[in-house]
């Protein structure tokens, strides 16, 4: 697996998310003639619909290693993360580790790494939402105060490091590697034809005669403070009945969501919404056919509000704050409560859904910039080997 003459890059990727952004650098890294890339999995998604099928469209080569964590709670999954990466990185003795987003698996492996002396680069570095209830912030708070490297997506992410003490040399501001992956594969992407297994219902919905474009919203809702609470979810759910009065609501369901649907006995409730489309998680090509073609998108992601911000669709997010300012300062984004759903709706219905223009460096370009760093950095740090 290890060639000794090359720089060993070890690329993590665990949980969905991950993968739409390490797709583009393993790409980028393919027969690299002085950096061997090996890439490891550790698990933390592990479903085919979670993990094998982004693998398989995104064209990402097989995980070198696999540490089959699963879920756990935070602290299990991520000790468990720890334990089988600290012995990787003992058998492989990598030059550096790229941990990319704000998931367990970030954390987790850039503390192995650092603690064992390994140089550590974080891509996603600085973006900061300020809420510490959140699990991802705690992992970009303390995957970034060890980092030594940080590729940014924004300008307020070079300023929150920078706030933070870190030299600015060690900040490079790349672009973003989701937009890499939606540039290359958009032209390749096709609603016509997508037909729909509905999970609450039992039918199928088909493309062009069921839903078309522009006249459906796309929804996704994973977070713990919007899923994990029976009131909230509640209160979610009533809300998607009165919107889906007005416009067709598509929700590919993430696993976590949908379990807690049937724990807190909504299934019913979630039933009986006659134009709410409930599906399995998507697929990476049929998820963003579906946001290019909606009228808006209603959700709770950190990616999807780059993404909508990209293709310039109206997105609505659910949440008190983001760590993407960028998405609404310069993007179709906004940020709402659960009471202003409903009023949000009825402007994007009128025509007066949110627009915006494209961030700067969000242009396909990022893996290819993020490879030209890591070649410097390699040639530095091989330099004071030597020397
Ligand atoms: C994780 C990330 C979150 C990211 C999200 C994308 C953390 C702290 N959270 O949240 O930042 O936005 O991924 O999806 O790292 N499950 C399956 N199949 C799977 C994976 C999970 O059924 O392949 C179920 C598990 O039973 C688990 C639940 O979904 O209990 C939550 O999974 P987990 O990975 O813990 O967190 P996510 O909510 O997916």
């Amino acid at each position: 697996m290890c060639d000794n003459t090359k720089f060993k890059l070890i690329l993590i990727a665990g949980a969905r998310p991950n993968f739409i952004k390490i797709a583009p650098l393993m790409h980028a890294l393919k027969d690299h003639p002085t950096i061997q890339p090996i890439l490891v999995h550790t698990g933390q998604h592990y479903d085919e619909k979670m993990s094998d099928l982004f693998f398989r469209q995104l064209n990402i080569p097989h995980p070198d290693i696999n540490l089959e964590v699963g879920s756990a709670s935070h602290a299990v999954q991520t000790a468990r993360i720890m334990e089988g990466f600290e012995q990787v990185c003992l058998k492989i003795k990598p030059d550096m580790v790229l941990v990319v987003g704000d998931v367990n698996s970030t954390v987790a492996c850039t503390l192995v790494a650092s603690k064992l002396g390994i140089k550590t680069a974080h891509y996603e570095a600085g973006l900061r939402s300020i809420d510490r209830s959140m699990p991802e912030e705690i992992n970009r708070l303390v995957t970034d105060s060890i980092s030594d490297y940080f590729f940014t997506t924004s300008a307020d992410a070079d300023e929150n490091l920078l706030k933070e003490g870190v030299h600015a040399s060690k900040i490079h501001m790349v672009g973003n590697l989701m937009i890499d992956t939606l540039v290359k594969n958009l032209p390749h992407i096709n609603s016509a034809g997508l037909t729909l297994n509905l999970i609450n219902k039992p039918l199928s919905i088909k493309w062009g005669s069921d839903f078309a474009k522009g006249k459906f919203g796309v929804m996704t809702f994973h977070r713990p403070s919007n899923v994990d609470d029976k009131h909230q979810l509640l209160t979610l759910v009533k809300t998607w009945n009165e919107i889906s009065a007005h416009v067709p609501l598509l929700f590919p369901i993430h696993p976590r969501t949908y379990k807690n649907i049937q724990t807190f006995g909504l299934q019913e409730e979630v039933d009986k919404i006659e134009n709410l489309y409930l599906v399995e998680s998507l697929g990476y090509f049929e998820f963003i056919s579906l946001v290019r073609d909606a009228q808006f998108v209603l959700t709770d992601s950190g990616g999807i509000q780059e993404e909508t911000t990209y293709l310039n669709i109206p997105c609505l997010t659910v949440r008190p704050n983001t760590e993407r300012p960028v998405t609404i300062w310069e993007g179709s984004n906004k940020l709402i409560r659960i009471e202003d759903i409903h009023n949000e709706i009825k402007l994007i219905l009128n025509d007066q859904g949110k627009k915006g223009k494209t961030p700067k460096f969000w242009d396909g370009q990022t893996a290819t910039k993020i490879v030209q760093q890591i070649e410097k950095i390699a040639n530095k740090l091989m330099h004071t080997i030597q020397n």
